[in-house]
């Protein structure tokens, strides 16, 4: 299917042409937007006729003048000079309804084009740590990253998944060590019957052994001895460690697979690339940093220093990337997955979704690559930092008890309320109960992710369960109604079926739609370029609010209605429905037929 060329990008031609044809020394941006009073305003003629000293209305004249002379051509229906010199320009409705019409028959990708020149990204994010709790901070890197995921294989991008999960260092010594002296602690209960372990199981053993160790280290003096061995004995790969420690990793598996499947996510095992996958390149790394000098010993660890970051007293803070024990950090890890990431996954850009409060670490971990040449104009590293998860209060999140929220009761809670919302309309919908339990999960875990994309991501953002299944506003549920709403008219309209009649006058709030949905690509466009899907989630939003005016003004299925008009405003809202099922795909969240 071919791309459509947008209808914005369409006047855009026509006027700079037009604009060119005028003024050929001076190449100008005709700064097209939409506007309430014509389809589109254009602002651009004010500043050129500054440069070139002319009358701005004047100038725009010519322009009008210009563009009506242009190729005859359906396109542009008026186009008056107004204020101090911009251009109202009005389309014919012969061109919305035969852009849509192309974009219709493009059921995949809705004539959104591929970006012009794709790259490789490679994208580091659902990264918890291994026999610990994740907690709302994973959640976000999760939602986040994957929407990101999501958008930029739409523009065609080669996409690689990082999964940069905790899951070496010397916390590992006392869990092996303690693990070592009672064996069969991780060990499942085996009652014959198929006895997959659950998430939650697999949690509860996990921190019941944490707990443990960390008290016997705490306490008993030889213990932490073992341990400490146990951590030269786990960097040696010593097999039996090895084995072990393999089974910390596998446990804890089983447990972060549990809530991505909640959060209705797809993570691969093979993207599961951890900070231990790295392990075997931190020596050459640190051998490249000192031998480049861009790493120097500094009271025996290797250390990059900076000008511009400087602690509390105005000290140098370095970047340590060898601790003067020999013990390699977080920081020597990232730096080798740069590496690697660089020159074998031959990545342009490299893409981490984490936590704000880790900015510091990756502005001096980029900064090194730089001056190691590891990233340079061609290849790109950027920190898609996001905020804190609040609560309701707007202090960090937290339980009543003053402890971190288990997600998965999170998550629970949420599909638990959207069920209800969902339950209380299935009736008059006539859903089945199977019907319920899963639209309320869809419902549900679309409320927590919506809410959290549907703001800029490095902002805080409170989490309100209350407001995020409410079915009235800026949420998903709203969204997911709209779209469950046309599929409903679409099954009443029976054998009548859509279709694009150019012929027919549309009425403003058709145009209002329509013009929006022209708008898909460009939006696309914008929130890939920027790593920004709250833009998205504004456009989806803004399209819901669009139709709801429409079904205010115009109606589909009258009996009053010519049987074109019912086809054509079939056609308008299924194209409605369309864009708002792909777009709400691309930020992972579901969109029910019947709600
Ligand atoms: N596991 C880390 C945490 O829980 C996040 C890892 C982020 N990625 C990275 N390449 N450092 O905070």
């Amino acid at each position: 299917m071919a791309p459509v060329t947008s209808l914005t990008a369409s006047v855009h031609q026509r006027l700079a042409t037009a604009l060119s044809a005028t003024l050929p020394e001076a190449p100008a941006d005709p700064l097209l937007r939409r506007s309430d009073r014509a389809d589109f305003q254009a602002n651009g003629i004010l500043a050129l006729a500054k440069k070139a000293k002319a009358n701005p209305r004047e100038l725009a004249t010519q322009v009008v003048a210009k563009v009506e002379s242009g190729v005859a051509s359906d396109l542009i229906k008026e186009i008056e000079v107004s204020g101090p010199g911009f251009l109202n320009i009005t389309l014919t409705d012969a061109a919305i309804t035969r852009n849509l019409a192309e974009r219709y028959a493009d059921e995949v990708r809705l004539g959104v084009p591929l970006a012009e020149r794709p790259g490789t990204t490679v994208i580091d994010y659902a990264q918890p740590n291994v026999a610990k709790e994740m907690h709302v901070g994973h959640l976000r890197s999760a939602v986040i990253g994957d929407a990101v995921v999501q958008i930029l294989e739409f523009t065609g991008e080669n996409v690689v998944r990082r999964h940069h999960i905790g899951d070496w260092g010397t916390q590992f010594g006392m869990l092996i060590q303690y693990l070592l002296e009672h064996p069969h602690e991780l060990d499942h209960k085996a009652d014959g019957e198929d006895t997959a372990v659950s998430g939650e199981e697999a949690m509860s053993n996990l921190n019941r052994l944490y707990k443990a160790s960390r008290a016997l280290f705490d306490s008993d003096e030889e213990f932490k001895t073992r341990a400490r061995r146990r951590v030269v004995d786990l960097q040696a790969g010593e097999p039996e460690t090895l084995a072990l420690w393999q089974r910390f990793v596998d446990e804890s598996k089983i447990y972060f697979y549990s809530v991505f499947e909640k959060l209705d996510m797809e993570i691969r095992d093979p993207d599961i690339v951890g900070e231990s996958g790295y392990n075997d390149m931190l020596d050459e790394t640190c051998r490249l940093l000192e031998e480049s000098g861009v790493a120097v010993r500094s009271e025996g660890a290797l250390c990059v220093f900076f000008d511009d970051i400087k602690g509390p007293e105005g000290n140098p803070v370095p970047l340590i990337v060898q601790k003067s024990d020999g013990g390699y950090g977080y920081a020597a890890t990232d730096l080798s997955a740069i590496r690697d990431r660089v020159f074998h996954q031959k990545a342009n850009t490299l893409l981490y979704v984490v936590d704000a409060r880790q900015s510091l670490h990756f502005k001096m971990v980029f900064e090194t690559a730089r001056r190691a040449g590891w990233l340079n104009d061609d290849v790109k590293a950027h920190q898609l930092a996001f905020g804190t998860v609040l609560g309701k209060d707007g202090k960090p999140f937290k339980t009543r008890e003053g402890e971190t929220v288990r997600l998965e009761d999170l998550l629970d809670e949420a599909v638990q309320r959207a069920t209800a919302v969902v339950r209380e309309k299935a009736e008059k919908v006539g859903l089945a109960e199977q019907e319920i339990v899963e639209n309320g999960r869809y419902v549900g875990i679309g409320a927590v992710k919506y809410a959290d994309l549907s703001t800029s991501a490095v902002r805080d953002y409170k989490f309100d369960l209350d407001q995020m299944v409410s079915l009235n506003g800026d949420t998903s549920v709203y969204l997911q109604y709209a779209y469950a709403r046309i599929q409903s008219i679409l099954r009443k309209a029976g054998e009548t079926r859509p279709a694009a009649h150019p012929e027919l006058e549309l009425a403003p709030a058709e145009r209002a739609l329509g013009l929006h949905l022209d708008q898909f690509g460009e939006t696309i466009a914008e929130v890939a370029e920027g790593y920004e899907p709250h833009k998205l989630a504004a456009y989806l939003f803004k399209l819901a609010t669009l139709l709801t005016t429409f079904y205010d003004q115009c109606h589909v299925l009258s009996p009053d209605n010519a049987p074109e008009v019912v086809e054509n405003r079939l056609f308008l809202i299924d194209l409605t429905a369309r864009t708002l099922h792909r777009g709400m795909a691309l930020l992972g969240i579901r969109t029910p037929e019947r709600l």
